[in-house]
């Protein structure tokens, strides 16, 4: 029987670049909808960028335009993005329409006639300069704890601690620096904290609901506290003004905060796709509803997503998600993304350095599991890993065999052997690979996948194709062999396909095929069918393209976006904190002292025969001691100018041999990094400094 399902990913910021983080959780929910839509489901998969904010409308201010056309821009680079991996949705809008406005006011109008929002007096931080009150993120000061200087309003970077912004010792405003001032203002409270809310999210999240993964709910029962420990709080849903999102209908000023918006809008961009594509949106969202709905979410967002949404959903009388599916976090090489090791690698920066997009979504697809366990990109494992099971496993089999049809037998298949053991074996895997993509047990469906094609290439490897063509009247036993072995690449190719779309699509075109849907594992091609010829289907990975996208990312080291809440810093934080400074690794003092800097005289420059980037220079270091220092300097002095000024050396570097003599030490000059600014600029002491001294 055809389901009927909606997913949805978690809605990006639209302040910011999607990197490989997010993709862990676009690519596995790509995969597990192309695998339902596959199976014969109606599926649909929908999402949107996040785009309301104190955050979204300071960036905005900063760059001279308008939130709306700050948006625009960033929508556009995230569904570039996301095209660019594959990541087919059936709708990427805004939380910024008409469509979210309508069901946030209107599961706002329902809650409130439930009696479930209540306003409440609250004293926050008001930046006087700015004239608006602060987000935490947006607020700094000095740890109460360890007393770590420019530190979070909501927590602390170097020691952890989770504290108040009114804890923070010299509060300053991150926006315009002013001292903040504590003002009162009302504000809006969805109480989730209500007798009918605990009662409902203690079935809802209990494990025999089976909404949530089991170690979610255990997650949940510590929120929730024990029987008769109501541990649950009223979430503030509002904001004052000026701020970028929706004003709550019967409040002027006050506008709804994230979780009274955001998720709202994974029901705006199904209301839009509805309208499009003539679907009913109330056969999804109404109470009752017999259609499937799950959220992908990273599990740094899990207490709003298995909390407060559905208590928010089903007091406003809709149909509560089916299940949510929080996945794990993402480190590159076992750490945290960084920015200063060029391991905070963005979407944009993979595929315009030639990678290939589907080498990453196998990875991703080899590693993920049901599980909220972290996930890790290792570099080395990656490039050997597709290597191998792609290339070496996979598209080895149709390598080998699509030219003697195409040669041989004018690209017609003869008869396959339904009875073939390596047929059989894919063929009857096919149902639980089929269980393991359902169940999200990606990386066990991997394995399975890469099992049967070495079955397959045992098959191709015992009847050899290439020894058969040498002989004669072996044309027989050569197109057999050959149609086998196409048909067990075409099998496999159906079990791949939920992850290597594109790849798939051409060998679709290449075997002359219709689109593969997953009941094809019931057929073979047929005998005398016509292939095409067969093209390249995927190359190696080059470590070095590696190496490149490594340096490509550590070029930008712009700060990443604030978030709107301290629970939220999870998977979009990860590279803030370990990029909070791009001057990492750093030096120890003991490392840096080993470095003798003195400073010397230079008493002779002259050219240098045949090298056109050198001057030698004649250094003295004081009480007479000479060195003879070849610098690459040329391009910015005339020797002549050089003679008698003082600059400062390193006096222990180890003497090197070159072409031209012995270089004992390097004088020091500054350049532009980033090669913006031309020029050399030659390093001098302070009047005074006599040669001999120590510079440190
Ligand atoms: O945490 C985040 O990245 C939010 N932008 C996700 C929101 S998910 C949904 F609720 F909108
Ligand atoms: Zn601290």
């Amino acid at each position: 029987m055809p389901r009927k399902i909606l997913v949805t990913s978690a809605l990006p910021y639209a302040n910011g670049s999607i990197h490989l983080g997010h993709l862990v959780e676009y690519i596995q929910t790509d995969i597990w909808v192309r695998y339902q839509k596959m199976a014969g489901h109606e599926c649909w998969y929908v999402c949107a960028d996040d785009t309301h904010g104190t955050p979204i409308m300071l960036s905005a201010e900063k760059e001279g335009i308008t939130p709306e056309q700050l948006i625009a821009r960033v929508h556009g680079e995230h569904a570039r993005d996301f095209a660019g991996f594959g990541v087919a949705f059936d709708n990427y809008y805004s939380t910024h329409s008409a469509e979210t406005r309508d069901c946030a006011n209107e599961i706002y109008r329902r809650l409130k006639a439930a009696g479930l929002i209540e306003t409440r007096t609250i004293e926050q931080y008001y930046d006087p300069v700015k004239q608006m009150f602060l987000p935490d993120r947006f607020i700094k000061g000095e740890c109460p704890k360890c007393h770590a200087k420019d530190q979070y309003g909501d927590n602390c970077e170097a020691c952890g601690a989770a504290y108040a912004p009114t804890d923070l010792i010299e509060p300053y405003s991150a926006v315009s620096g002013a001292k903040p001032e504590l003002r009162a203002s009302e504000h809006y409270f969805f109480k989730l904290s209500d007798p009918r809310c605990e009662a409902f999210l203690r079935q809802y999240t209990s494990h025999g609901n089976g909404a949530l993964q089991p170690e979610a709910a255990n997650k949940m029962q510590e929120w929730l506290g024990a029987a008769g420990e109501n541990k649950l709080t009223d979430w503030d849903i509002s904001r004052d003004a000026p701020y970028f999102g929706f004003e709550i209908p019967d409040a002027p000023g006050k506008y709804f905060y994230v979780w009274l918006d955001a998720p709202i809008g994974y029901m705006g961009s199904f209301k839009n796709l509805c309208a499009r594509r003539g679907l009913d949106f109330d056969e999804f969202f109404q109470a009752g509803s017999t259609t499937e709905l799950y959220h992908f979410i990273g599990k740094d967002i899990l207490y709003f997503h298995a909390l407060f949404w559905p208590a928010e959903l089903a007091h406003a009388g809709y149909r509560t998600p089916t299940q949510i599916f929080a996945h794990g976090f993402l480190t590159v090489d076992g750490a945290k993304m960084s920015k200063s090791r060029g391991t905070f690698i963005t979407a944009e920066s993979y595929l315009n350095t030639g990678l290939n997009p589907e080498w990453l979504r196998y990875y991703y697809a080899a590693k993920l599991s049901a599980t909220m366990e972290d996930i890790d990109l290792n570099l080395e494992d990656f490039v050997a890993r597709v290597n191998a099971d792609l290339v070496g496993k996979y598209v080895n089999i149709a390598s080998r065999a699509a030219g003697f049809i195409s040669k041989r037998f004018a690209g017609r298949l003869t008869v396959a052997d339904a009875d073939l053991p390596a047929i059989r074996a894919i063929r009857e895997a096919a149902a639980t690979v089929a269980e393991l993509y359902e169940a999200r047990e990606f990386s066990k469906a991997m394995r399975e996948i890469m099992a049967l094609a070495d079955i397959a290439n045992q098959y191709v490897d015992s009847v050899k194709p290439w020894e058969l063509a040498k002989q004669e009247g072996k044309e027989t036993e050569l197109h057999a062999a050959c149609t086998n072995a196409l048909n067990l690449f075409r099998l496999l190719t159906i079990l791949l396909k939920p992850v290597l779309p594109a790849v798939a699509a051409r060998v679709e075109t290449f075997l002359n095929i219709a689109p593969l849907a997953w009941a094809d594992v019931g057929q073979l091609l047929a005998a005398g069918h016509q292939i095409n010829a067969y093209e390249h289907l995927m190359t190696r990975v080059d470590a070095k393209l590696i190496e490149k996208l490594i340096e490509a990312n550590k070029a930008s080291l712009a700060p990443t976006p604030e978030s709107h809440s301290p629970q939220r810093h999870g998977q979009q934080q990860q590279a803030a904190v370990a990029a909070a400074s791009p001057w990492e690794p750093f030096c120890a003092i003991e490392e840096f002292n080993r470095i003798d800097l003195r400073v010397a005289r230079i008493v002779k420059a002259d050219h240098v025969d045949g090298a056109d980037k050198l001057i030698r220079l004649t250094l003295e270091l004081g009480a007479g001691e000479m060195r003879n220092v070849f610098a690459g300097i040329k391009s910015a002095y005339d020797p002549a100018a050089l003679v008698g000024r003082l600059t400062v050396m390193v006096a222990n570097l180890a003497p090197r041999k070159m072409k031209f003599g012995l270089s004992e030490g390097m004088v020091l000059a500054a350049s532009d990094v980033d090669g913006q600014t031309p020029g050399l600029f030659l390093l001098a002491p302070d009047s005074g400094a006599i040669p001999g001294m120590r510079v440190k």
